[in-house]
């Protein structure tokens, strides 16, 4: 049963009921049970034990899964999420077998990046939820300040980049219930102890790893345990409506504002503008060749030379 357990998590793009009645015999609440078992095993870099030892935290990491192999952290997390995980809850894997990332594409994830999700139960508006994302780059911006990352920026949404080359990635999901958001799936990729080498040529030229960037090795606990703690500190000015104070944070690392853009908004619409900034509800505000401005939403913004 356990290894039947470890191939779906490996497998499956959502494990929804259906998916557990294959496994013959079993009610829903055994198999979370057996779920969140899992996640407490041996595994061989990362260690909730080592994380938690010094964790300031009220309640972000008090409920840690670790996995060693899984398909997609978010999509673990995203079942937990509705099988009795607190709010904070954190699941991570050593590596992932098809992570997602931004604009349904994939992730790469082999052994020795940070690949985690956290389950947050917001109590705002859905209409803050775009803030929690940019709140979640600030906190990874934070992390690597204190690692020792002299200049990490932050490229609308949420593109950790170090010296013009992409980091570390942020993909959040809602989860629903009756069209109400219930949980707000945090995935957060931080490209650590690796080389650009690892990665498909495609990528290589735009991606950078901390290992590169520092000259060195990290811990991953380490690294993890201090996201945590900023994840925390932000996630409660969030809490607060400390809106104001997330984006001066954010203002303070972008990367975009000032930069000549190629806009691509869903269903095709391309245009190419200067950023001026980005507005209190977390969208960027883009003037057009035309001198019309623009607030975009939802999309990628590439950075023209
Ligand atoms: C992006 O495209 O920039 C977002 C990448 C997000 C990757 C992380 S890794 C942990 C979590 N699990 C996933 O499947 N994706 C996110």
């Amino acid at each position: 049963m356990r290894d039947e357990i470890v191939n779906l998590l490996k497998k499956e793009n959502k494990i929804s009921d259906n998916t557990i009645s294959e496994i013959k015999n079993i009610d829903i609440d055994e198999f979370s049970t057996m779920v969140k078992d899992l996640g407490k095993e041996e595994t061989e870099y990362i260690k909730e034990s080592e994380i938690t030892k010094d964790l300031k935290t009220e309640y972000v990491g008090k409920e840690i899964y670790v996995y060693k192999e899984v398909k997609s952290t978010n999509t673990v997390a995203k079942f937990l999420s509705m099988h009795n995980a607190t709010n904070g809850t954190v699941v991570i894997s050593e590596k992932q077998t098809d992570a997602k990332g931004r604009s349904g594409k994939s992730w790469e994830s082999p052994l020795g990046g940070v690949w985690l999700s956290i389950i947050l139960k917001p109590n705002v508006d859905q209409s803050k939820f775009p803030l929690i994302t940019l709140a979640t780059g600030v906190a990874v911006a934070k992390t690597l300040e204190k690692v020792g990352v002299e200049n990490p920026e932050i490229k609308w949404p949420n593109d950790i980049i170090i010296n013009d080359k992409k980091v570390c990635g942020i993909l959040t999901e809602a989860v629903a219930k009756f069209n109400v958001v219930e949980n707000v799936i945090i995935g957060v990729g931080i490209d650590a102890n690796l080389n650009v080498s690892q990665f498909p040529e495609e990528l290589q030229s735009g991606t950078t790893t901390l290992k590169e960037e520092l000259k060195r090795e990290g811990n991953e606990n380490t690294l993890i345990r201090i996201f945590l703690e900023e994840f925390e500190k932000i996630s409660e000015l969030f809490n607060h409506e400390g809106y104001e104070e997330i984006l001066k944070e954010w203002r303070k690392r972008s990367y975009s504002i000032g930069k000549i853009v190629e806009v691509r908004e869903p269903f095709n619409k391309y245009y190419d503008g200067y950023v001026v900034g980005i507005n209190k509800e977390g969208a960027l505000i883009v003037e057009k060749i035309d001198g019309t401005y623009k607030k975009v939403i939802s999309g990628e913004c590439i950075i023209k030379n």
